[in-house]
């Protein structure tokens, strides 16, 4: 339902001053033609609303000649600040840059957030903004993960639909997201509540199953038929399946790039007000997908890039495939049964189960 432009200049206001804005900070709203307007009159507005010194950086719009869709998330890497070193450098003067469009993956976003400034990523709609409005609490949930996944070495995740993979972690750092940027060089995402980290190069041995029903990003649909990926030495190395299998193959086939085939990020959702079931009732433009990316015990990894992470595959394809009930374990302790937070200090007290997480349909190991 709409959100007003009251209450959207609340919301911003909220996460700003999360985000530690006041009147010592400076701000800048980063825009290209793509976009919301009401996102960077809001960000605008409620930044001197907080005593802040705010200003915009526009930048032309950025179309790669073999990127197919709309979604900025199918194609990454390069982007309209590639090379521009004016706009890059009035960015950097900022101590907050809220990013309405997307700057994700980018070398020049890691340069910028190497020099301590803050950035928030803002793109869903409004009222995908206000339905995940971030919390203090989304924060200490996703720390209390973030401790376990920085100091393990093992990850491994199962599902009852044939799931077994198993690799080292410990090269690539942790990432977190809960929703806003309060320190120095951090990069977040409103709305979030999810954190990662990468397979040690090499490592990653074993198949993952795609099960009817999992997601699969940027084509933003749930998948029909299972889709298996036989994994050898952190590479995809065999698709097989139906049609979907054959239509996943496909797309990434078409970048011509052996390094799309890598595992990229993995790690589990711990947002409850992310849903699995909310990319059915948005059309697919309305939309980056969080709710699919966030959802509270979900298994997600990825494929392609590992430049966040200061790695340099810099490859173009990047595909977010986020599973339901699956384990994830970290050297042999469940962070995630059957689709279910395990350890209490990453529970949600006052969330009532839901269908998906119901013990009849769990993953019993
Ligand atoms: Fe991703």
């Amino acid at each position: 339902m709409p959100v007003g432009d009251i209450e959207l200049l609340n919301m911003f206001e909220h996460v700003l001053r999360l985000s530690r804005v006041d009147e010592t900070q400076s701000v800048a709203v980063l825009k290209s033609a793509n976009s919301n307007p009401r996102l960077v009159w809001a960000a605008m507005e409620a930044g001197q609303k907080l005593g802040a010194k705010v200003y915009a950086v526009e930048l032309p719009s950025f179309n790669h000649p073999s990127a197919m869709g709309f979604d900025l998330t199918g194609y990454v890497g390069e982007t309209a600040l590639t090379g521009h070193q004016a706009a890059k450098q009035a960015l950097s003067a900022a101590d907050l840059i809220v990013d309405t469009m997307l700057l994700l993956h980018s070398p020049e976003q890691s340069e910028i957030l190497g020099g301590g400034s803050r950035m928030l990523l803002v793109v869903e709609p409004p009222e995908i903004l206000a339905r995940m409005l971030p919390t203090e609490e989304d924060k200490r949930r996703v720390q209390a993960g973030a401790k376990k996944l920085s100091a393990a070495k093992r990850f491994e995740v199962y599902s009852k639909a044939g799931t077994e993979l198993l690799c080292r972690i410990g090269q690539y750092p942790t990432v977190t997201e809960y929703g806003f940027a309060e320190e120095p060089g951090r990069w977040d995402h409103w709305p979030s509540g999810f954190l990662f980290t990468w397979p040690d190069e090499g490592t990653a041995q074993g198949k993952i199953v795609i099960d009817t029903g999992d997601i699969i990003f940027p084509f933003k649909s749930y998948v029909q038929s299972p889709i298996t990926l036989e994994i050898k030495d952190g590479y995809i190395r065999k698709f097989s399946g139906g049609f979907d299998a054959e239509y996943l193959e496909n797309y990434m086939q078409t970048f011509r790039d052996p390094e799309v085939f890598a595992i990229s990020h993995i790690g589990w959702g711990l947002q409850p007000k992310a849903q699995w079931s909310a990319l059915g009732v948005y059309d697919k433009n309305d939309s980056v997908g969080i709710d699919g990316r966030a959802f509270y015990g979900g298994f997600l990894f990825s494929t392609g890039p590992n430049t966040e992470a200061g790695g340099t595959r810099n490859t173009a394809c990047h595909m977010d495939i986020p599973l339901r009930r699956c384990d994830v374990l970290l050297d042999g302790e469940a962070m995630v049964r059957g689709g279910d937070i395990v350890p209490a200090d990453q529970a949600v007290s006052d969330m009532k189960p839901a269908a998906q997480t119901l013990p009849e349909r769990s993953c019993m190991r």
